[in-house]
């Protein structure tokens, strides 16, 4: 038996500005994680067992298009095999469609446990190209952050085809991470972006100008300490991600919940249009804010500590 985890993510900030190759800046969240066991037998058929969505399948019978599948495929390629002999067992604890990346985590889970029993572990960058094969199926232009992030689980500065790169947090703070409990497909919310930038792209462009410099200031005041900064950033960056398009009445009275409670600041995370809000808190406002969230409908919070684990 072969086991390998990956964690979630969420993006702090630059999320859809990054599909444009504006930056972004995205940390791992370990509370929650995906988890792939390979368990060889005697048939010759490999077998998927999803077992949160209670699917068992033959590889053999899956479409060209499923995730778990071509993720298999793609990683029995690599080591020129061919998949049999095996079952692949997926167990996650990220909610799905709820901007903590759970299709990404579940991919990478998926090469690292594969590849493992293959023979030899891959390395981020490799596993991490794996996955983002498998995110093209999710949605038709992804820029890559996801499943570097949780390849490298490492804070990333990503900046679309550019070599990713790691940043210090210089002092460590704690997020909120609330959920609307809406599960909301990335494909469908970067499919609306992309039409209402065809349709007006000076006005999208300068949007996801101001968005790269909040996620470029953003990234200074983390990695110099100034914690006090990502208030205003992270307001902002919310304003223009309602401006494109990406907002809900759901995360609205999550995001209204947080700053009346006390967060120091409050945004969508992901795609937008229901799955997680973030809101900065302290060991002194995390117990009211998530009071807070909750009353207001989250359907679970989770309190994270932003650290450089390395
Ligand atoms: C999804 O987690 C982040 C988006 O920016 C899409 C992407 O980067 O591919 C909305």
């Amino acid at each position: 038996m072969t086991k390998a985890s990956a964690p979630g993510k969420i993006i702090l900030f630059g999320e859809h500005a990054v599909v444009y190759g504006r930056p972004a800046i995205a940390v791992p969240v370990s509370q929650v994680y995906a988890e792939a066991t390979i368990n060889p037998h005697t048939d010759a058929r490999v077998i998927i067992d999803a077992v949160d969505v209670a699917r068992r399948y033959d590889l053999g019978s899956a479409p060209s298009d499923d995730p778990l599948a071509t993720m298999i495929r793609l990683t029995c390629a690599r080591f020129d095999a061919t998949p049999s002999h095996f079952s692949v067992r997926i167990h996650s604890t990220i909610p799905i469609a709820s901007g903590l990346g759970s299709g990404a985590a579940v991919s990478v889970s998926i090469a690292r446990a594969l590849s493992r029993y293959l023979g030899a572990e891959l390395p981020p960058d490799e596993i991490s190209a794996l996955a983002y094969q498998v995110e093209k199926l999710h949605h038709g232009t992804p820029s890559g952050v996801d499943n570097s992030v949780i390849a490298f689980e490492r804070p990333v500065y990503f900046v679309r085809d550019r070599k990713i790169e790691s940043f210090r947090i210089a002092q460590p703070f704690l997020l909120a991470i609330a959920d609307t409990g809406i599960a909301a497909p990335t494909r469908i919310a970067v499919g609306d972006v992309r039409r209402g930038w065809e349709k007006d792209r000076a006005r999208f462009e300068s949007l996801f100008d101001k968005m790269g410099v909040i996620a470029d200031k953003a990234r200074k005041a983390i990695e110099t300490g100034q914690v006090e900064r990502l208030r205003h950033l992270m307001n902002a960056n919310h304003i223009l991600l309602r401006e494109i398009g990406v907002s809900s009445p759901d995360i609205e009275r999550l995001i209204l919940a947080a700053t009346t409670a006390g967060a120091h600041g409050a945004k969508l995370s992901g795609a937008g249009r229901g799955g997680n809000i973030i809101a900065l808190v302290n060991e002194v406002t995390q117990d009211k804010v998530e009071r807070a969230l909750l009353k207001a409908g989250a359907k679970r919070v989770i309190i994270s500590r932003v650290e450089t684990k390395f």
